[in-house]
């Protein structure tokens, strides 16, 4: 035990400390443990509670096996295409040569992947594939990805620290050298000394009031990297899932997998019109960005139900097909009190993925030595609209090269000593949370939810967004600064505590969405800007990169890596 100015901490030493322990966390941290070096895995919640479960419909891998035409070209084009032409091409073309691999890591670690007549695993549709491309455990899949990268963390014996939120990252000489952390359970503070950290925190849907993701959803990777100079891009590109449950109010924004539509299930009004056929010749599996905004226009212009959403129907499938490759939604409405093979599903867009985030190279690299990101931490792979099932994908090939790419970097670097200052810095901040107030987080929380979903969803205008921002001002310099929990004695448990943390770090990561979104004067992807609806590819193929300046948010622009196709327009 060691004792600051302030407050004592326990010294955690390793040589690569892994931030979150989803798909990308667990996997580069097995990545890491093959390369001699001390690995440490911290998460916020128990090991296994990942949002990584919910990407349930499937892995992306050009396979070919149910459909011999598909390989890494077709799964390069319908990335870019998808993306609106924002990824960075060396990237996409890394992730779709290497996926194949990585899912058959994920068979030895004991995944067992559905399978075709003939032994092979096999594929399903999802959006905006001109293949069936998607492998797929029922409508489980991250669920049994999870668990096997587990087991396999658990073969390796590398040690996972539970229900650990990680305030701050710390430099010396210009390179990582620790971070802090609370450990929830104790209210004890723990200082981690290491030469490399791989952030896989995870994305940030809960600064929206609805959205798939978990409570731990708040962005805070995204924060601390940038505050120990990373950079951030594509900021304004949040994706919005189109179907989400809307009926009963306590279900609200829990995922209806894309496996319903690969599966064949059809969207329809309260009209009983199949309504995508006026927006996307690819119909339900159009690309994410269209079927949201289409269930939404259906429902502002009058067609939707009672609880603004539109009907998801698989009844024209049979029963037992249902129930075999539907597994979770079957029992998941029928909980809700809906039969799906009888009855359709009330469905609406909720917030789902953040595929802006920290700027990395094919290595997971950031502009600070020693600091490497994967998976929804990381911006540039999906672009500006992610296909679904290449989200778990990237997990895996990323989360590998971050966590090689770490420990080839801790073997041959120095241990750099962390500042006593800043550590006390760090301590003083996080303790002035511990006062009596009003103004609680989980206030300050509903307020940054409110007025984002409000004003930087779906839709977008100027007026809008600069609704939002005034909004996240106010929030910023009036509530945070006086923003208090109920229980100032015992930081033992004290979650409330943990969530002003959060608040502090969601306020900031939607003030540089919104601040994006302003910026970006031309609709792609997600990002649909009502004020300017066409996609301007003559000026605008560029990402807005985000970065701190003598404490100061400051942002510049910087080419789309552009290496294999052309987008069009372009010459
Ligand atoms: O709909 C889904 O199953 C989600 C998958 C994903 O986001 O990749």
């Amino acid at each position: 035990m060691a004792r600051g100015m302030l407050e004592r901490y326990d010294v955690v030493d390793t040589d690569v400390l892994v931030i979150g322990a989803g798909g990308a966390g667990l996997r580069a941290a097995i990545e890491a443990s093959k390369y001699n070096v001390d690995v440490t895995v911290v998460c916020k919640e128990m090991l296994g509670k990942a949002h990584t479960v919910m990407a349930e419909g499937g892995y992306n891998a050009a396979l070919g096996n149910v459909d011999p035409r598909d390989d890494w070209k077709a799964h390069f084009m319908d990335t870019v295409e998808g993306g609106a032409w924002l990824n960075d091409q060396d990237l996409v073309e890394v992730f779709v040569k290497e996926s194949p691999d990585r899912i058959f890591d994920l068979e030895e670690y004991g995944a067992a992947f559905d399978r075709t007549p003939d032994g092979k695993l096999a594929q399903r549709m999802f959006g905006k594939q001109r293949y069936p491309r998607t492998c797929h455990v029922s409508d489980y899949t991250g669920h049994e990805l999870v668990a096997a990268l587990v087991d396999e963390v658990r073969r390796r014996d590398i040690p996972v620290m539970e229900e650990v939120f990680i305030s701050k990252l710390f430099k010396g000489n210009g390179r990582v050298a620790g971070a802090l952390g609370i450990d929830i359970k104790s209210g004890e503070f723990l200082l981690f000394k290491c030469k490399a950290i791989v952030l896989a925190g995870g994305g940030a849907g809960r600064i929206y009031k609805i959205t798939t993701n978990p409570a731990s959803a708040t962005g805070d990777g995204k924060i601390l990297a940038l505050e120990a100079g990373a950079e951030l891009k594509d900021m304004e590109m949040f994706q919005f899932h189109p179907t989400a449950m809307v009926w009963p109010p306590s279900c609200r924004g829990i995922l209806v997998t894309e496996a319903v539509r690969g599966e064949g299930g059809v969207l329809l009004n309260t009209k009983g019109e199949r309504f995508m056929k006026r927006y996307h010749k690819l119909l339900e599996l159009g690309p994410r960005d269209v079927v949201a905004r289409s269930i939404m226009r259906e429902v502002l212009e009058g067609r939707g139900t009672e609880h603004g959403g539109v009907y998801l129907s698989v009844t024209h499938l049979p029963p037992e097909r249902i129930r075999e490759k539907l597994k979770t939604m079957y029992r998941q409405f029928l909980l809700a009190g809906v039969d799906i093979t009888k009855q359709p599903m009330e469905v609406a867009p909720a917030a789902h993925y953040y595929m802006g985030g920290v700027k990395q190279t094919v290595w997971g690299e950031t502009s600070v030595k020693g600091l490497y990101v994967a998976g929804e931490e990381a911006a540039g792979l999906h672009g500006a609209n992610r296909l679904g099932g290449n989200s778990i994908a990237d997990t895996q090939v990323y989360g590998k090269r971050a966590g090689e790419a770490a420990a080839r970097y801790a073997r041959q670097a120095e241990k750099q000593l962390v500042d006593q200052r800043a550590v006390e810095e760090e301590q003083r901040r996080a303790l002035s949370f511990l006062r009596s107030s009003e103004t609680r987080p989980a206030k300050v929380k509903e307020a940054i939810n409110e007025t984002m979903w409000e004003n930087a969803g779906i839709f977008r205008t100027e007026e809008g967004l600069k609704r939002a921002l005034a909004d996240l001002e106010a929030i910023k310099s009036k509530m945070i600064p006086e923003m208090g929990v109920s229980d100032q004695g015992s930081r033992r448990y004290n979650k409330e505590w943990i969530e002003a943390l959060e608040a502090a770090n969601m306020v900031r990561v939607a003030e540089i969405l919104v601040r994006a979104a302003l910026i970006r004067t031309e609709s792609r992807g997600a990002h649909y800007r009502l004020d300017y609806p066409s996609t301007d590819n003559r000026s605008w193929l560029k990402h807005i990169v985000w970065y701190l300046d003598g404490g100061e948010l400051k942002y510049r622009f910087e080419p789309v890596k552009i290496t294999l196709a052309m987008p069009p327009g372009v010459s």
